[in-house]
């Protein structure tokens, strides 16, 4: 078990001109629950408890560059200024409770045109339509379509390519405009980026195809038009999908290769993300264990000597200090848990020891609980109490008795 006063976790870092107040990322989740691209009330309410439960930084949703860049009709999207101001209440919330927003712009590519997940990505159909949910055709590198039964995508030609990069640039321009300070550019998970990286995917011999340089044309035009547009004393991240896994072509050495071009081109962070194409986005290709991804993150930052965040299965302070103490990466991002416990931060920092962990708290809730701490410092959590009287209810409590 480790306790340090100051642990790496609760370390800030500064990342470009952007300085966040410890190590825990809330990883970005789509909701699914976006109107015309745009965020709501739950929203609001979803990423702000978040920042009121410590993480230094904050994550919204896979944000699509285009309209037709989303896997379904309730998803989130940063290509329309009608937007900015939506996001920017969020935005303003997460930074007045202390910590850092974040967005992760991306376009699904082959995968559009779905339900949700709850309905299990299934192809919208006429039925749908006629609930004013019509689908739409995909776009993206080849015609194979990411499943046997879908419809065959549009291939994208060079004046499209040329727009959807734009698109990327005018959708970070948006991000910042709207509060963000962080990008996040998704190129994993078997989404449009994703579909031109790998061999399982691009089937093109036009110069976005072919050899590695081929495939990673387009990712590393977007991460330069992307770089530019977003100002530059903020930090970009790039996720990548550093392994596909089982039956995949896309593999570490790969992701060193492409690691490398990023940096150069001005990338901040690596997010060692996996998985992705061949089959639905959440595919079980590496094996689900507390840490899953993180050697990938390990291997990344050791290799190219860069700035990494590890994410998959990390479920408590303990395990996410190891991972930064072993030097695996510099940031811990975290999804499922923080659904669980929105204060996965405050509680990671109490159990390390951090002795004012109240100080990631809004101040009125810190009071609160620090005075609970203060009146049961004599009783350890489990210690067995003798309540020392029974209270009358029938007489007037006077202070003193
Ligand atoms: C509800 C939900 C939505 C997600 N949406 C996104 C997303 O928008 N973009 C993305 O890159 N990953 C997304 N993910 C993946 C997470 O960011 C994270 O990488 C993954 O869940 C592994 O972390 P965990 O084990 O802490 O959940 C999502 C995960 C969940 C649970």
């Amino acid at each position: 078990m480790i306790m340090n006063a100051q642990p790496l976790l609760f370390t800030p870092i500064s990342l470009r001109g952007v300085t966040v107040r410890n190590r825990v990322v809330v990883s970005p989740m789509c909701q699914y629950l976006s109107v015309d691209g745009g965020p709501t009330d739950w929203h609001l309410v979803h990423l702000g408890r978040f920042a009121m439960g410590g993480a230094g930084i904050v994550f919204s949703e896979d944000s699509v560059v285009a309209a037709d860049g989303r896997t379904t009709h309730r998803c989130a999207g940063m290509y329309d200024d009608r937007l900015i101001p939506q996001y920017r209440r969020i935005t303003d919330f997460i930074k007045a409770l202390g910590a850092v927003p974040a967005v992760q712009i991306g376009h699904t590519g082959r995968s559009a045109s779905t339900r949700g997940p709850l309905d299990g990505f299934a192809l919208l159909t006429e039925n749908d339509a006629a609930q004013g949910f019509a689908p739409w055709p995909p776009v993206s590198v080849s015609a194979e379509p990411p499943r046997a039964s879908g419809p065959n995508p549009r291939v994208l030609d060079h004046d499209d390519i040329r727009d959807l990069v734009q698109a990327f640039a005018e959708a970070a321009k948006r991000a910042a405009e709207a509060g963000y300070e962080i990008c996040e550019i998704h190129g994993g998970h078997g989404y449009l980026i994703h579909q031109f990286l790998s061999e399982g995917s691009n089937r093109r011999d036009d110069g976005y195809g072919g050899d590695l340089a081929g495939r990673m044309r387009f990712a590393l035009e977007v991460v330069e038009a992307v770089r530019a547009a977003w100002p530059d004393d903020k930090p970009l991240f790039f996720r990548v999908s550093a392994v596909e896994g089982k039956g995949g072509s896309w593999g570490m050495r790969d992701s060193l290769q492409l690691g490398r071009e990023l940096l150069a081109r001005g990338v901040d962070v690596i997010d060692c993300s996996s998985g992705g194409i061949g089959g639905s986005s959440t595919l079980d290709a590496v094996p689900r264990v507390p840490g899953f991804q993180t050697s990938y993150a390990r291997r990344i930052r050791q290799a190219l000597g860069c700035t990494t965040m590890a994410v998959g299965g990390i479920r408590d302070g303990h395990q996410a200090e190891r991972i930064l103490a072993e030097g695996s990466a510099d940031l811990i991002a975290v999804a499922t848990e923080t659904m669980l416990d929105p204060n996965w931060a405050v509680r990671a920092a109490r159990a390390l020891g951090v002795d004012d962990y109240y100080s990631l708290l809004p101040r009125h809730h810190a009071f609160r609980v620090k005075r609970r701490d203060d009146q049961f410092k004599a009783y350890p959590p489990g210690s067995a109490v003798a309540i020392p009287y029974e209270i009358d209810q029938s007489e007037p409590y006077r202070w003193g008795d």
